[in-house]
């Protein structure tokens, strides 16, 4: 009887042994992991960000979390990310092809393929498409100009209504400013390749990072349940429907040679493509749909904080005010190289994009061979998270890294600067490719847009509540706005003094 106790002992505690995550010699430390589980109880999977600071606080810039069997590396800190980033870089420019994001997406696109000869030579493309069709030149400022009349109509309509919510607007300007490079057109607001195509985009930037996606990458066995992350590949599907019938109409109409815009440029690639080559129509449809997604998403939501932060610090906004007309003076329309003038402006959106955090865990990066990182050895293939978050409000990196205060980008001179901490965009090989267009964009519609109207927080909405809601993107909660025409009108548009709800 005693044997067999024992015995019964020395089975269970072997199978516990043989559940247990295993942790590869010399990896950063962490907490210790459940058998199966791994360390998925010690975080929230509504919103993780708050854990991952703690656990930083216990174990340092770079540890260990077990998500379910499968370990990830969580760095954070300005030092250790950019150590791994920019001094290790391309051992940290992999992409992870084993989650849910990649089932979702079907493993084709850019974002998310692995580092190798197809992610360099679809990157190359994008950044060269991006460049041709005008980034850099004046055609993009035009494009933004064409879509902003759109959206400052939008706004003047509603003056002397009620307050008016932002969320679809801001998301629709910035997917029709992508579709111009991407598919030569703009659609109405109500078109319902946009309606649709901004809904699906917006559900699944909550999904792929929410409690069920960490769900279905920690336990491979429900993979096939009907559960609520199914909702993300539906939306995909439907996305992709859209973008074929785009596509189809393009290579009815197209002239080889003569391209009109990214799909046009793609198709005479592969018109000269030789076997081996990584372009595929296959690839396309979702190459296509990930830079719009990447392209939407981000600069919209870093338009609403940017524009709830102003509501609920008024000085700010009329400051920027003040310098937008000072130096704009009767100038038609602001151009991008206008920021040159502008450190006041400048400090602001960047503040703005460093409290949105449009993007706290960049997109997960994995080790393409073993290396090292702060003195520990990580294996090939690891799972790495950038904590981008930690970077954005690190203590000792800025002057005040708990509150929304543009002296953070000015010297004491009140000089534009930007400390090494400010890393929205991420940084190394895999930064974001969209950075140019975003940075234009985010100058051209926050001046344009408070050169021309104020911007007020209703009287009746209560407090401005800033805690974002967590997914791949941070989202402001829904809110309104009132808007008002300023009476120094500059750019020759008409002027009144109306006031919402006036
Ligand atoms: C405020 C706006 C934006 C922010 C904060 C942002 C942020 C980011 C971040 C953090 C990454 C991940 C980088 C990494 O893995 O290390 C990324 C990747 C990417 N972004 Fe953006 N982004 C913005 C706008 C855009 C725009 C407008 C485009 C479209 C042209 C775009 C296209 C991409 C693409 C294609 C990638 C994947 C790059 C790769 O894997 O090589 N982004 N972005």
């Amino acid at each position: 009887m005693f044997v067999s106790l024992i015995l019964l002992w020395l089975c269970i505690w072997f199978i516990i042994i043989q559940l247990k995550s295993r942790r590869p010699k010399n990896f950063p430390p962490g907490p210790t992991a459940l058998p199966i589980l791994g360390n998925i109880l010690q975080l929230s999977l509504e919103n993780p960000l708050k854990d991952f600071e703690r656990l930083r606080k216990t174990y340092g810039s770079v540890y260990t979390l077990f998500l379910g069997p499968k370990p990830a590396v969580i760095i954070s800190g300005t030092k250790a990310i950019k150590e791994a980033m920019v001094t290790r870089a391309t051992e940290f420019a992999g992409r992870p092809q084993d989650l849910f994001v990649n089932d979702v997406t079907q493993r084709k696109g850019v974002i998310l393929a692995d580092y190798g000869p197809s992610w360099k030579e679809h990157r190359r493309f994008a950044l060269m498409t991006l460049r041709n069709f005008g980034l850099g030149k004046n055609t993009m400022e035009e494009r933004i100009h064409g879509e902003l009349q759109y959206t400052m109509n939008t706004l003047e309509q509603s003056i002397g209504k009620k307050p008016l919510s932002p969320q679809m607007m801001f998301h629709n300007m910035a997917s029709n400013i992508i579709c111009q490079v991407l598919f030569g057109r703009r659609y109405e607001y109500d078109h319902e390749f946009i309606r649709v195509i901004v809904q699906c985009f917006t559900e699944n930037a909550k999904l792929t990072n929410g409690p069920w996606a960490m769900l279905y990458d920690s336990f491979p066995i429900i993979r096939n349940l009907p559960l609520p992350f199914m909702k993300a590949f539906k939306n995909v599907e439907t996305c992709q429907k859209l973008a074929v019938s785009v596509l189809t109409e393009h290579k009815k109409t197209r002239v080889p040679g003569e391209p009109r815009d990214f799909l046009d440029c793609y198709l005479d690639e592969l018109d000269k493509s030789i076997n081996g080559s990584s372009f595929s129509e296959q690839q396309l449809t979702m190459y296509a749909l990930d830079i719009h997604f990447a392209g939407t998403d981000t600069t919209s939501n870093t338009l609403l904080t940017g524009f709830l932060y102003l509501m609920a610090y008024p000085h700010i906004q009329e400051r920027c005010q003040q310098e937008i007309d000072e130096v704009l003076g009767g100038k038609h329309q602001a151009s991008f190289d206008d920021r040159h003038n502008m450190p006041y402006m400048q400090a602001v959106i960047h503040e703005v994009q460093r409290v949105a955090n449009t993007v706290p865990l960049s997109v997960f990066h994995s080790t393409t061979k073993d290396t090292e990182l702060m003195g520990y050895s990580i294996p090939k293939g690891t799972l790495i998270i950038p904590n981008l978050t930690s970077v954005l409000n690190e203590e000792g990196q800025w002057k005040f890294p708990h509150e929304f205060n543009p002296e953070n980008f000015l010297n004491d001179q009140g000089e534009f600067v930007k400390p090494e901490a400010f890393m929205p965009f991420s940084a190394g090989p895999r930064m974001c490719l969209g950075e140019g267009l975003a940075r234009m964009e985010l100058f051209l519609v926050m001046v344009t847009l408070l050169r021309r109207f104020k911007f007020i927080w209703p009287e009746d909405a209560g407090e401005p509540d800033f805690t974002p809601v967590y997914g791949v993107t941070l989202t402001p909660k829904p809110y309104s706005m009132k808007i008002q025409l300023r009476e120094t009108q500059q750019d020759g548009r008409q002027t009144h003094n109306r006031d919402s709800g006036e």
